[in-house]
């Protein structure tokens, strides 16, 4: 998939609308919100700088957190704007405008060659709506759209879907790099291709999983997704995390039966470790740590040998990590891998008792010789907490747009971007 880029010719000296992702943490401090973590903000710089060279007047525009179409303090933008000045040594235009006539005479009054932020675009509510009057408002401000917020294209948004209707749009240069990285992992990767999936909650990378369970040669499963699939072939989770979702009529149930289906279609597929040893597709854990509550001190290895085990578990622990023989032999496989793809922890890598799993994981995979891709907020919270952000070949800023993108599905927000032959 070839995606439409800008070039100098389309954007010098024009008025261009930015759609960013600056969905960062922020920290009250005083009386002030401070940018926590601005690597989201950094991963737009080369498309920015583009556009300063270019001297382009740029409205930028993002969404942070989840206002539902109403003004919030603390998610206001005008602390985004005052990170970005700080990066880019500029002047940083912030518009606090409210009401559409507000932001377009703010907007031209700004000199020619500005960067401009406009506040929080979930404040409004025509953007989750997709409201085609307020998408036609934005678009009048602007004479070319580029999109730079790969980690949101998977919301039908007025700013995602609705503006590149009415402009000429074009992929961001960190925008296009995701869709490059991204496409290559589910199109041609180096064999053997091992992804390793874990984190709390399945809901999320349910469709991605199944995917990509079709397309690499191993799937290994930790974290909070474990426990499903172990509880699908019949193991006792004892008071381990099941994420509950609601059927159509309102029930509750989980996510094993995806698991059980999951299993028994690569039931007969194997992989062959150093060539000779085979192993099932899907390789959950074989021993974990236990313990009483997310925050003890005291834990516990457990062998998963059997169903027989149930008999002898205390039903008040919860599996919290991979156990040493997981870690033994998810090491060997991740260094024996030509592609490596990971989201989502191994253990509740928060508390030290239980980080050990998540670490060793994070340390294999920065020492194989493997192409080497992370994602997820989680992840790249755990990678940097061991201080291994530096040690993979690209880490993906996208979580559930990542997901969906391997899932194999087109994105709301990649389709108007696609370049047509
Ligand atoms: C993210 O943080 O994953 C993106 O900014 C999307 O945010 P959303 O899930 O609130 O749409």
């Amino acid at each position: 998939m070839e995606l439409k880029l800008v070039t100098n010719q389309k954007i010098a000296h024009k008025r261009v609308f930015l759609r960013v992702d600056y969905n960062v943490p922020l920290r009250k401090i005083a009386h002030d919100f401070k940018v926590v973590d601005d690597a989201r903000i950094r991963r737009s710089l080369k498309t920015l700088q583009f556009l300063i060279e270019n001297k382009s007047t740029v409205i930028i525009a993002t969404h942070l957190g989840r206002p539902k179409g109403h003004f919030q303090a603390n998610l206001s933008t005008k602390p985004l704007a005052e990170s970005l000045a700080k990066i880019v040594q500029r002047q940083v235009v912030f518009c606090p405008a409210l009401k559409f006539s507000e932001l377009k005479t703010c907007i031209d009054q700004a000199p020619p060659g500005s960067l401009i932020m406009m506040e929080n675009l979930r404040f409004f509510p025509g953007e989750e709506l997709n409201d085609q009057k307020w998408a036609r408002q934005l678009a009048s401000l602007a004479d070319v759209y580029i999109n730079e917020a790969f980690s949101t294209a998977h919301r039908k948004h007025a700013s995602i879907i609705g503006l590149p209707q009415y402009l000429p749009a074009f992929a961001g240069f960190g925008f296009n790099e995701e869709v490059n990285q991204l496409s290559q992992l589910i199109s041609r990767p180096k064999r053997p291709f091992v992804v390793i999936v874990g984190g709390a909650k399945i809901s999320d990378k349910v469709a991605a999983v199944k995917n990509l369970t079709k397309i690499a040669n191993i799937v290994l499963v930790g974290g909070g997704v474990a426990n499903n699939f172990l509880a699908a072939d019949g193991y006792n989770t004892a008071n381990s995390y099941l994420q509950e979702k609601k059927t159509v009529n309102g029930q509750k149930s989980n996510y094993i039966p995806f698991a059980k289906n999951l299993l028994r279609q690569t039931k007969r597929r194997r992989f062959l470790k150093d060539g000779y040893i085979p192993l099932p597709k899907i390789v959950y854990p074989t021993d974990v740590v236990a313990a009483k509550s997310l925050t003890a001190h005291t834990k516990k290895i457990i062998q998963l040998y059997s169903q027989d085990e149930k008999h002898q578990l205390d039903d008040h622990l919860m599996y919290l990590d991979i156990g040493p023989k997981t870690i033994k032999l998810f090491r060997e496989i991740i260094l024996g891998a030509g592609t490596v793809f990971w989201n989502g922890p191994m253990g509740v890598f928060e508390n030290d008792a239980f980080a050990t799993g998540t670490r060793e994981i994070a340390q294999a995979i920065a020492k194989s010789s493997a192409y080497t891709v992370v994602g997820g907020g989680d992840t790249l919270a755990a990678v940097d907490k061991f201080g291994l952000s530096h040690r993979f070949d690209y880490i993906s800023a996208a979580g559930g747009a990542a997901l969906d993108f391997l899932s194999g599905k087109m994105l709301p927000g990649v389709k108007p971007l696609v370049r047509e032959n």
